[in-house]
Order: C-alpha cells, then sequence, then structure tokens
C-alpha cells in the first residue's frame, strides 16, 4: 500500500517544489496560465483572466486537505515558473502518474527534468510507490525526453488517443519506472 505524505516541500540544486497558495495568482496567470505554447497538448486552456486563476487557485488550496493530493508548484529563484503532480494514484497497486507544465520562457533547460526527478525520488523513497507512469503526445518530443532522461522506459503507444486542439488525433506514449529500475539508475 501506499503511505501518504501530502504535498510536502522538496528542494533540487536548483528549484524548490512547494504547495501553491491563493497569492500564487498573478504570477502563475502570467508566467504559464495564460501561456498558449504551454497549452498545446494539455487538456485545459489558457486562462482567460488572473481571476481565473485565483478561482482554480482557490479550489486546488482546499484539496491540499486530502493526505492523496500531491500538486506542487516550482520555484526559481523566487519566481514560480510551473506546475509538477501526481494523480491517478492507486493505493493498492503502489502507482501514479507524472504530470507537469513550465511557462515557455523557460523551456530547455533542465528544470522540469530535474523536478521530475525529486518527486520520482520521493514516490519511491517516502511514499512507498512501485512504479511510476506518465503519457505524451507523440509530438510533444520535450515532455518525452524528461521521461526518458529520467530512466522511464516506454511501455507502448495509445494509438490516436487524444483529440488535439487542432483537431488531429495524437498518439499517446506510455512510459514508467519501477522502483528496482530506479535503484539501479541511482
Ligand atoms: C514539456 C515541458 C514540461 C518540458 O519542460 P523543460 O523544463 O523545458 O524540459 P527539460 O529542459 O528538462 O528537457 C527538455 C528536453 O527536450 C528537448 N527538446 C525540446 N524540444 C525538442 C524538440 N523539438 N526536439 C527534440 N528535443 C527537444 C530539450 O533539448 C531537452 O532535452 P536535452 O536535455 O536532452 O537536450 C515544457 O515544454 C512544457 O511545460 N510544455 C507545455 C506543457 C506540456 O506539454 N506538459 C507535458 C504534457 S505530457
Amino acid at each position: 500500500m501506499l503511505t501518504h505524505k501530502g504535498t510536502l516541500t522538496l528542494t533540487t540544486p536548483r528549484l524548490t517544489l512547494r504547495r501553491l497558495t491563493v497569492d500564487d495568482a498573478p504570477a502563475m496567470y502570467e508566467n504559464w496560465a495564460s501561456d498558449e505554447k504551454v497549452t498545446k497538448y494539455l487538456s485545459w486552456d489558457i486562462h482567460e483572466s488572473v481571476e481565473a486563476t485565483s478561482e482554480l487557485l482557490t479550489k486546488w488550496v482546499t484539496e491540499y486537505k486530502k493526505p492523496k493530493y500531491y500538486h506542487w508548484v516550482i520555484e526559481f529563484n523566487g519566481t514560480i515558473i510551473g506546475t509538477i503532480n501526481f494523480h491517478a494514484i492507486s493505493d493498492k497497486d503502489e502507482h501514479c502518474e507524472m504530470g507537469y507544465c513550465i511557462g515557455s520562457k523557460w523551456w530547455n533547460k533542465g528544470f522540469v527534468t530535474e523536478a521530475a526527478a525529486e518527486i520520482i525520488r520521493f514516490a519511491f523513497e517516502e511514499l512507498n510507490a512501485n512504479k511510476i507512469c506518465a503519457l505524451h503526445d507523440t509530438d510533444n518530443i520535450a515532455s518525452g525526453r524528461i521521461m526518458q532522461k529520467n530512466g522511464m522506459k516506454l511501455e507502448g503507444l495509445l494509438r490516436k488517443h487524444k483529440m488535439r486542439k487542432d483537431g488531429t488525433r495524437g498518439d499517446l506514449a506510455y512510459y514508467s519506472i519501477l522502483k528496482d529500475e530506479w535503484v539501479i539508475n541511482k
């Protein structure tokens, strides 16, 4: 069984991963929630206003009461740049899925690879997870690179599984890493 600890603050060489607060709304809106490049492959659309961001944060913040809610904001040098989370958590099967996004200003600097490495460690070492999974549209190469750089293996493709925003159907690549493999990689 998983042992839940909730969204604890985690640190990496360059980043702090912490709980979101409603006060993060203006920076979240500015830095990624209003960035169309960010939402291209995501299920949500850009926020129309900072008020929309604030409303969403109000909901998310109440979720922290649940011990199995894992949703971190990624902070670099005092600026919040995106989020990373676990969802689709199965206590019995001891696995979960990882998701992430950051503002395009900060892309390709290794930030999400670094954040993912730390939450994967947290899940294996502190939550008793046996497997971490993640999916990406095969056109979203950067997302797949994060999975590969963290030692995740391709399990297979979910063919034409996702209706993209441009109306085309995308294949999803399904990646995972097992605790045994992570221990070897470490
Ligand atoms: C996907 C995303 C999280 C990547 O975050 P990031 O911090 O830029 O990622 P990193 O810098 O850690 O790694 C990105 C890697 O992809 C590579 N990359 C980026 N675009 C690429 C492209 N078009 N072709 C080949 N490689 C590419 C980078 O070079 C880097 O790999 P490298 O270190 O081997 O050179 C970010 O682009 C994002 O938030 N996108 C929008 C939201 C999203 O798509 N989330 C994922 C949904 S599954």
